[in-house]
């Protein structure tokens, strides 16, 4: 049986750190209520002339130097991004120009943070039905550009930066000891979007618009929608809670992430995470946590790492795999 298998990861974040304390000059915060209420201490904003294709440009060379390979041998290229340097064309055709490569295929996905699950599901999808062999998955946000710097609810939770995975086709049993991606559990609710969403967009009002949430209402449906898909997603694989070496869970809210981790009874020790120094960047949020712990040799080899997010829309979902 195909298995989709981590060739490699990479991240990139822009060199421009904010912290908490920036925000108390313009608006009525303190660094202490951003760090109890959300676990975030700072976060990295691109420059005036730094666009996510760059983000996920340089993420993407990051991974495939640590994989040890070229572009030649990406097959394509899905993009996760709610923020894309332009309507079209997709961030990824950017990349895979900027890559140099002159073969295979690249388009985005939209799933606002859950898009990094999204895509990691699409990708695995492509490799099984043979349609690739080698996939390059990218998670690349520029929320700064859609931030309300007068909304002190919204504006210091986000952040940009960029994460990549290459996934690799390896055959396998079909069972819960294979290495790659085991299962994958998506799920989307439409009548949930006026909790989280951006009030502009090119056919309704021919502007970028702001990012506007509910975030108390956001936070009840994370805790309970996050703890349900995970361990649906173990189920499918054959495998239980306590079988999980790795929680990466998507970085939007340190008390989301330690609730659904309760939820499911996993200790912390047990979680990845980046959100004290990255804040939320959306669909960039687990491929860079899964790029920062990979970095620090965490991951083992066999290890299950699982990793779960929800955002707009809303979506959420997650993804369960053998590293
Ligand atoms: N500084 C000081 N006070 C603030 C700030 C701030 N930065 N932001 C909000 N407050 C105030 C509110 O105005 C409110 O004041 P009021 O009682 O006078 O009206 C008070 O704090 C409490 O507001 P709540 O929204 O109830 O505060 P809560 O404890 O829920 O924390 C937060 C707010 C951090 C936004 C939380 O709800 C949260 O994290 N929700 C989930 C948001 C999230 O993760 N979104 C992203 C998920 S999807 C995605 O990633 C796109």
């Amino acid at each position: 049986m195909r298995r989709s298998v981590v060739r490699g990861t990479g991240h990139y974040l822009p060199s421009r750190v904010v912290e908490n304390s920036y925000f108390e000059q313009t608006l009525d915060t303190t660094d202490e209520w951003i760090r109890t209420r959300t676990g975030i201490e700072r976060r990295h904003f691109a420059a005036e002339d730094e666009y996510t294709s760059d983000l996920a440009l340089a993420a993407a060379r990051d991974a495939l130097d640590r994989a040890g390979i070229t572009a030649d041998d990406i097959d394509a290229i899905v993009l996760a991004t709610s923020t894309p340097d332009l309507t079209f064309p997709a961030v990824a055709t950017m990349v895979q120009a900027g890559l140099g490569m002159t073969r295979g295929f690249a388009y985005d996905v939209q799933a606002v943070c859950a898009g990094f699950v999204f895509a990691l599901a699409n990708a695995d999808g492509l490799i099984r039905t043979g349609q690739a062999d080698r996939v390059l998955v990218i998670g690349a946000e520029t929320f700064s550009r859609i931030m309300d710097w007068t909304d002190r609810g919204t504006c210091v939770l986000f952040g940009d930066g960029a994460g990549a995975v290459i996934l690799e086709a390896a055959e396998g049993k079909g069972d819960s000891h294979d290495r790659g991606i085991l299962a994958c559990d998506l799920n989307s609710d439409g009548k949930l979007r006026d909790l989280l969403y951006v009030d502009g967009g090119v056919s309704r009002t021919g502007t970028a618009g702001a990012l506007r949430m509910q975030g108390n209402l956001v936070f009840r449906h994370a805790v309970e929608k996050l703890a349900a898909t995970a361990n649906r997603v173990l189920d499918k694989a054959g495998l239980a809670p306590a079988d999980v070496d790795w929680l990466v869970p998507h970085q939007a809210n340190l008390r989301i992430i330690t609730g659904t981790a309760q939820k499911m009874g996993l200790p912390v020790e047990r979680v990845v995470l980046t959100v004290a120094d990255h804040g939320n960047t959306s669909a960039a949020s687990i491929p860079l946590a899964l790029s920062v712990a990979d970095r620090e040799g965490r991951f083992k080899q066999g290890d299950v790492v699982l990793t779960e997010a929800i955002g707009g829309g809303m979506s959420w979902g997650s993804v369960v795999l053998r590293w």
